[in-house]
């Protein structure tokens, strides 16, 4: 606990505490801090050969990572998926956290579904409802989906962080998930990715691509290709609450461009009329 990192978690944490959720950290603490986060991430690889059993460390990266396993029952993937989801409402890696809220939002849609979307974490309308993607951001992403000529039920919605992040006096507002959050939550996704077998995965927005894709940088310079998740090809594209800020027809089309490839790998028909989708008219 003397390490010099010790003292800036503690210093970013009583930051947090206070309500502030921006500092300035120069790169030699940032590389400290990523150095712990990648090491934290370390034991909750998936074995291929042992894909039954996960583990995550229990507690913030500044203590010793104490493992919990987490173990994957029942014959088919309702069951399966059940069975994590029990382990979710009292997942103690994110429990002891104590940065999260209390209600779990799990996942919604179709196990069998070929597309898995992954978000951030659910705020305050998924968490009123228990349920992902419920809220404006939720609306835009059901417009997507009517667009690529899909509904919630084909697909199968689930997010990183599996508690509304906390903010103190919180009413309305949300925040995004710390990458401590988004650590001790991984190993619940990763085993609805183990369970569901998506042909492709989704990342919603840049803090999804940094928890899930360890990927740094902006949105714009990750999607457009083809990234992987334990052997699945996944697709990092804007988060549909950044098209209801920007508005962007680029970012709209860029959009649009990620869907189209997702379309294509899966071999769903594409119409003329999807095709020309947000483009500019010349
Ligand atoms: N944003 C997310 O990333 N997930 C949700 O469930 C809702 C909004």
């Amino acid at each position: 606990m003397n390490r010099p990192v010790d003292a800036v978690i503690e210093f970013l944490q009583s930051e947090q505490a206070h309500g502030i959720s921006h500092v300035f950290l120069d790169n030699e603490t940032r590389d400290g801090l990523r150095e712990l986060y990648i090491r934290a991430r370390k034991p909750i690889k998936l074995q291929p050969d042992i894909p039954r059993e996960i583990t995550a460390p229990q507690a913030a990266p500044q203590s010793a990572p104490q493992l919990i396993e987490l173990i994957i029952e029942g014959e088919d993937k309702p069951a399966k998926l059940e069975s994590v989801k029990r382990q979710a409402a009292d997942w103690a890696p994110a429990r002891v956290l104590g940065t999260l809220c209390e209600t779990l939002v799990f996942a919604t849609g179709n196990p069998d579904a070929k597309i898995m979307l992954i978000g951030e974490a659910p705020g305050y309308h998924e968490e009123r409802e228990v349920q992902p993607f419920v809220g404006p951001a939720g609306q835009k992403l059901g417009e997507i989906l009517h667009a690529m000529d899909l509904t919630r039920e084909d697909i199968y919605i689930s997010n990183l962080v599996k508690f509304r992040p906390a903010t103190p006096k919180q009413t309305t507002n949300n925040r995004k998930p710390t990458s401590q959050e988004m650590a001790a939550c991984l190993p619940l996704v990763m085993a609805e990715i183990e369970i569901i077998k998506p042909a492709v995965i989704i990342a919603l927005g840049v803090t999804t691509a940094e928890g899930l894709l360890n990927l740094q940088g902006a949105v714009g310079n990750m999607r457009g290709k083809w990234h992987e998740v334990s052997g699945i090809p996944a697709r990092v594209t804007y988060h549909p609450s950044y098209l209801l800020q920007s508005g962007s027809n680029e970012v709209k089309r860029a959009l649009w461009e990620d869907m189209l490839a997702v379309m294509e790998k899966i071999g769903m028909p594409i119409s003329e009329r999807q095709r020309r989708f947000f483009l500019t008219k010349s």
